[in-house]
């Protein structure tokens, strides 16, 4: 996309917990744009990395941003749960590092795919474009039951009810067509106004309801935790509390992992003034006995 770039966050904090000059293989399983792939590779010269992205698009950016490191880099298309078999399927049983950047990136925000308030377009919202399941059908087929669970378990939104409710009522007359339209209903739905953008969980919701993320990230990081060499790293970075928790679950609960990071490393004043999206991200990190 011309114009728009995606900043990696907690760029130096990843470098400096993660990644040493004496790995040879590291994984990034959410390559994104190649922010971090970039600076890693950069940093240190013997690396080898391996970048996953579920996403097309993501991946042609990538490939773009990382053409100069030629074979030290291979970039594949697939989803981090797949972790294992993919990386089986390239002969590669193990790995020094791995990042988890979770969220979404600035390609995918601005890239008229649903995923803002303001789109004036199909509510889509899935990051792999072949899958099945879209954001249209989530909010013009599930029932109110569901609907108010996935709002009030993937969003943590208190008005879940209050929202689910009124997307079943708005669709009674026709479908909801934009994503600017489901965002115009949330927020005559949710009177009580906040810091953040009152459709802000519910999209959150949505999302990680269309793209699987809860099991995904459960698969991907406890068979990135199998796959890590002995002394190797693994790090995630989250942006909302769901998926914070459920990280620091996975390390604490681990029994050949240490947390490194005993509270989670969050950007400092520069980062955020610089790149606002970064303001809520989590950086928490284990390691391999
Ligand atoms: C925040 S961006 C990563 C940005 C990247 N670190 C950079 O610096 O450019 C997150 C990326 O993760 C990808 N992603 C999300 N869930 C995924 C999954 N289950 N498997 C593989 N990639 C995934 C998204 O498509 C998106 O490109």
């Amino acid at each position: 996309m011309i114009g728009v770039t995606h900043i990696p966050v907690l760029c130096e904090e990843v470098i400096q917990n993660l990644v040493s000059a004496e790995y040879s293989l590291f994984v990034d399983a959410t390559v994104g744009g190649g922010g971090h792939a970039h600076h890693i590779l950069e940093r240190y010269k013997d690396i080898r990395l391996i970048g996953l992205d579920v996403d097309e698009e993501a991946l042609s950016i990538a490939q773009e941003v990382l053409r100069g490191y030629g074979e030290r880099v291979k970039l594949v298309r697939g989803n981090f749960k797949d972790l294992k078999e993919i990386l089986n399927g390239m002969g590669v049983f193990s790995f020094d590092g791995i990042l988890f950047d979770l969220g979404l990136s600035m390609y995918q925000l601005m890239g008229g795919r649903g995923f803002s308030f303001n789109d004036d377009c199909l509510p889509d919202m899935r990051m792999d474009d072949r899958a099945d399941l879209t954001a249209y059908d989530v909010i013009n087929t599930y029932r109110y039951d569901v609907l108010r669970k996935i709002i009030s378990e993937y969003g943590e939104e208190e008005r879940a009810h209050k929202i689910a409710r009124a997307i079943v009522e708005a669709r009674k007359k026709r479908p909801i067509a934009t994503s600017r339209e489901l965002a115009g209903i949330i927020f005559r739905a949710k009177k009580k106004r906040g810091k953040i953008h009152p459709a802000t969980k519910t999209f959150q919701a949505i999302r990680i309801e269309v793209n699987r993320e809860t099991k995904s990230l459960r698969t991907g990081v406890s068979d990135a935790i199998d796959m890590l060499q002995g002394r190797g790293r693994i790090g995630v970075i989250s942006f909302h509390s769901l998926e914070d928790r459920t990280i620091k679950e996975i390390f604490k609960t681990s029994t050949v992992v240490n947390t490194v990071t005993k509270k989670p490393i969050r950007p400092q004043r520069n980062e955020i003034r610089n790149n606002p999206s970064s303001r809520s991200a989590k950086l928490r990190v284990a390691e391999k006995r």
